[in-house]
């Protein structure tokens, strides 16, 4: 695990967009795996922000997002789909075929999620950007989330249904999410985690065992992990 620790959010999201272009730079056709939430979106700014100023180019780009609600619309304005063409798809020259979303209206859930892997398998992830949940979650994989689950409808904790109760008039209480075995097979991560409530599942990935109860640990292991924190 590379660590790079850094005094502040605006710092986490320079560096963080730096590595992004760096990696975009290396390989036009790059997959990358986003992910959602408040985390991103200072990369997903800086990235809009180096597009717009001709240093790259997302023409090429193909992109797996790790999750979404279920049951969800697309159109909600709190889905996940709407977050991604807000805050980056929309704002820059990606392919709208190459936008691969876990569908929250899909009505056989279980073949959206196999078509998921199955694409992934295809165009496997060079580049997986992630945030941590309090807990440890990563994606939508929970505590109890084991190291081998791939794409798959899970039931959200009470403590992250508990923490989304302020954005929706009736929190979901599932997702789709990719699974921890899914996010593993990425060939490089970036995990970005900053304030004092990611500090205990931080803890974890750093040292302690490494296990289903704090799914973040099990990126311990990964071969090309880099942490950006402040
Ligand atoms: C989002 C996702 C989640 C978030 C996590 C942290 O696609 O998969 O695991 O990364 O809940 O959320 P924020 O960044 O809002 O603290």
């Amino acid at each position: 695990m590379e660590i790079i620790k850094v005094k502040n959010y605006k710092e986490m999201s320079r560096v963080a967009s730096e590595i992004v272009v760096g990696e975009m730079l290396k390989k036009g056709d790059i997959v990358i795996g986003f992910a959602t939430g408040a985390t991103p979106l200072g990369l997903y700014r800086n990235l809009v922000k180096a597009y717009k100023k001709g240093e790259v180019d997302f023409s090429k780009v193909k992109s797996f997002n790790l999750d979404e609600y279920y049951p969800m619309k697309g159109g909600d304005k709190n889905s996940y789909r709407r977050y991604m063409f807000r805050n980056l798809f929309g704002r820059v020259n990606i392919k709208r075929g190459n936008v691969n979303l876990l569908d929250g209206e899909a009505r056989d859930f279980g073949k959206e999620c196999l078509d998921y892997e199955k694409a992934i398998k295809k165009s496997p992830i060079d580049l997986q950007i992630l945030g941590v949940g309090a807990n440890g979650h990563i994606g939508f994989n929970e505590p109890g989330s084991l190291k081998s689950s791939r794409t798959r409808l899970v039931d959200l904790s009470d403590d992250t249904v508990k923490r989304n109760s302020g954005i929706f008039w009736k929190a979901p209480r599932k997702a789709l999410t990719m699974g921890i075995g899914t996010i593993l097979s990425s060939k490089k991560i970036i995990l970005l985690a900053s304030g004092k409530a990611k500090a205990r599942a931080i803890g974890r990935l750093m040292k302690g065992k490494v296990g289903a109860d704090c799914p973040v640990s099990f990126l311990r292991k990964h071969k090309n992990l880099l942490f950006i924190s402040c």
